[in-house]
């Protein structure tokens, strides 16, 4: 009989900067439920990937002076090792500059195109480019990004729309009917609520001021959104829309797409609405996951707090990483990260717990019992406690895993650890071999090595270079399923176990604690994204601004760009060049108010003498220049 599928995927992570502890999350989550469902007897499919495209990466090549196919192809290359030290075990990355997902895009565009779901017209509103997010005016807050808190910008284009106002409806009734379709259910609600109640609009799904993208085959100067061009991933890296689609025919619908919370919104409306255009099924679950915090905030570059995997995983091993993302955090909800709490969890479940249970029982064998594990006699009330804990514990596990919550699921194992070592403590093994009870002191052991083996087992999705280190301590193979769990006693005879080195060592936790720091100085310098320096206000003070009254203003000769102006200025007339001749005719400049940088070194300007700058405001689009909000005579101070 074929097993039955699961297909599982990570957010694609974005390609324009260096992945942070927070990042890490989303993946070395779904690795261990892919690792479990794998084991459980599921034929897995896990997919994770970059998203390459957009006005974010083009602004940040520009700026590294590379090509944004360059530029992505560097953190594609970081992105890959971060999941390789992690010990990822993702079925396929898909990168969204591949050549096949970009002719997909386009036949998707196609299709919709074709279906009627997408019309062209005006995009007008704002735009969040690090969130690749547009936003009405109502939904901003403090005129910033509702999601991010950063800049937006006022965006004109010619646009095309998906239809999206029209899949309201049923969106809603199939939130109704698949009542598990987003988890938490808060944020179902959260959903419905802030998004689809107040009314859908119409989503502009193409852009035309920038040129990194999937271009439309129907119209090459515009190119797809980013969003669409990202959702999309999830079906053409199964092969839709391509020849061979057999994965998409196997895997198709996801069994669960595993996002982090402020990226909801697009998997639960835009996602299952551009699948209902396209008349494919739905995924069966959307999981949004809290954030991973540093103190009250969001891990950011710029905010320079960002904690790098990388060192953590070189420091100390990857499944300590793994094992305190997987283990610390509330699943579901927001936890903050310390490196304290990283340390000391490290410390109390798996240098003391797992690393203590593992070394003295491969040392009690190797010292009793020349290193072979020996055969039990009969199990006494106590043994049996800890067999039944045992045998209960997949179920258990299972059950958590089922929830999605890995810190359960890792109590429920290191029940079965906690449990083994108060064990050692009651049987008092030396005291058994001290008074020559061989056959009893064989039993302790073997009960010990088979609470390590259940114990392995299960943690094999968790941590699973620890598990194969522990199999080959206790000489067994690694098992690649559950199967051994169905019934205690599977060690058989002639096992010889290795006590080789500690599993962990243990953390000198005040000493780390301010190595961290130091390096966390280092990484944040070199990460921070650039960011307007501060200034003193004795150094704002060098500034002077004043106010200035035009008296005349021309074009400069063989110039589009620049305007002439004399500038009343107290008793005193300035001339000064500016750059806004497509912005203002001449005419209407003269008589208004500017705001001018007076002790600005004098300069010449396509030969013309500028005795300091009008000051103006401008968003990438259009520039306006300063004026004060009422009348005020020329020469005043502006502070
Ligand atoms: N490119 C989009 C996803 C497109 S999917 C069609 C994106 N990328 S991302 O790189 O910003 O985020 C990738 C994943 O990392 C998301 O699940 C996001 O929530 C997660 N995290 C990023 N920072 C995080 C924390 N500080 N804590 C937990 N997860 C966070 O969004």
């Amino acid at each position: 009989m074929s097993k039955p599928t699961y297909y599982i995927t990570t957010p694609i992570y974005y390609s324009s900067g260096k992945l942070h502890i927070g990042h890490c999350y989303t993946t070395v989550i779904c690795d261990a439920i892919a690792r479990f469902k794998r084991m459980d007897g599921y034929d897995v499919f896990y997919l994770t990937g970059t998203d390459e495209h957009g006005q974010k990466v083009q602004q940040k090549a520009e700026a590294a002076g590379v090509t944004p196919k360059q530029f992505v192809d560097n953190l594609h290359e970081q992105i890959v090792k971060l999941w390789k030290v992690l010990n990822i075990s993702y079925d396929k990355f898909i990168r969204t500059t591949d050549d096949y997902h970009e002719k997909a895009v386009q036949k998707i565009y196609e299709k919709l195109l074709a279906s009627g779901d997408i019309y062209k017209s005006t995009y007008e509103g704002w735009y969040c480019t690090p969130c690749e997010s547009f936003w009405t005016e109502s939904q901003l807050v403090e005129s910033k990004c509702p999601d991010c808190g950063r800049e937006v910008r006022l965006q004109k284009e010619e646009s095309y729309f998906f239809k999206l106002s029209k899949y309201s409806d049923r969106l809603i009734e199939f939130y109704k009917e698949n009542p598990d379709f987003i988890s938490p259910k808060s944020r179902m609600n959260e959903m419905i609520n802030n998004f689809i109640k107040p009314g859908l609009k119409d989503l502009c799904i193409s852009r035309t001021t920038f040129d990194w993208g999937v271009k439309l085959p129907f119209d090459p100067k515009h190119v797809a959104y980013v969003w669409v061009d990202a959702l999309a991933n999830y079906i053409t890296a199964l092969g839709y829309l391509q020849n061979d689609h057999s994965l998409y025919d196997k895997f198709w619908p996801a069994d669960l797409h595993m996002v982090g919370k402020e990226i909801v919104r697009f998997h639960t409306i835009i996602w299952p609405a551009l699948l209902m255009a396209l008349g494919l099924p739905l995924p069966k679950k959307v999981y949004g996951h809290g954030w991973v915090l540093f103190g009250n905030d969001k891990m950011s570059k710029s905010k320079g707090n960002v904690v790098d995997p990388i060192v953590l995983a070189d420091r100390y091993g990857a499944d300590v990483v793994r094992y305190y993302l997987l283990r610390e955090i509330p699943f579901g909800s927001d936890g903050s990260y310390t490196n304290e709490a990283l340390l000391v969890r490290t410390n109390a479940d798996l240098v003391n717990d797992l690393g203590n249970l593992v070394s003295r029982t491969t040392a009690m064998i190797t010292q009793y019992f020349g290193g072979e594990i020996p055969a039990p006699d009969a199990y006494t009330e106590l043994d049996k406690e800890l067999v039944a804990l045992c045998e209960g514990a997949l179920d258990k596990v299972r059950a958590d895993m089922d929830a999605l919550s890995a810190p359960d699921a890792l109590a429920d194992i290191f029940k079965i650890i906690q449990r083994a070592n108060k064990y050692i403590d009651e049987t008092m093994p030396w005291t058994l071999n001290k008074n020559g009870d061989k056959a009893r002191l064989g039993t302790v052991m073997y009960v010990l090595a088979e609470c390590i083996r259940f114990s392995a087992t299960l943690l094999s999705p968790f941590v699973p270079h620890t598990a194969e280190r522990i199999f080959d301590k206790l000489g067994l193979d690694k098992p690649n399923d559950f199967s051994g769990l169905a019934r205690f006693g599977g060690i058989g005879k002639g096992v010889t176990v290795h006590k080789g080195d500690n599993l962990f060592n243990r953390i000198d936790v005040d000493k780390e604690l301010k190595e961290l720091d130091k390096l966390a100085e280092q990484t944040n310098v070199e990460e921070t994204e650039p960011q307007t320096p501060q200034i003193s206000i004795e150094d704002f003070a060098k500034v002077k601004l004043v106010t200035a009254k035009v008296l005349s203003c021309e074009k400069v000769a063989k110039s589009d760009k620049l305007l002439v102006f004399k500038l009343q200025v107290g008793d005193e007339v300035r001339q000064v060049v500016s750059g806004i001749a497509q912005y203002y005719a001449p005419e209407y400049m003269v008589g208004k108010t500017v705001v001018l940088v007076a002790n600005l070194k004098p300069a010449k300007i396509r030969g013309v003498e500028s005795n300091g700058m009008i000051l103006c405001a401008a968003d990438g689009k259009k520039v306006v220049f300063v004026t004060p909000e009422a009348e005020i005579d020329s020469g005043k101070e502006v502070r």
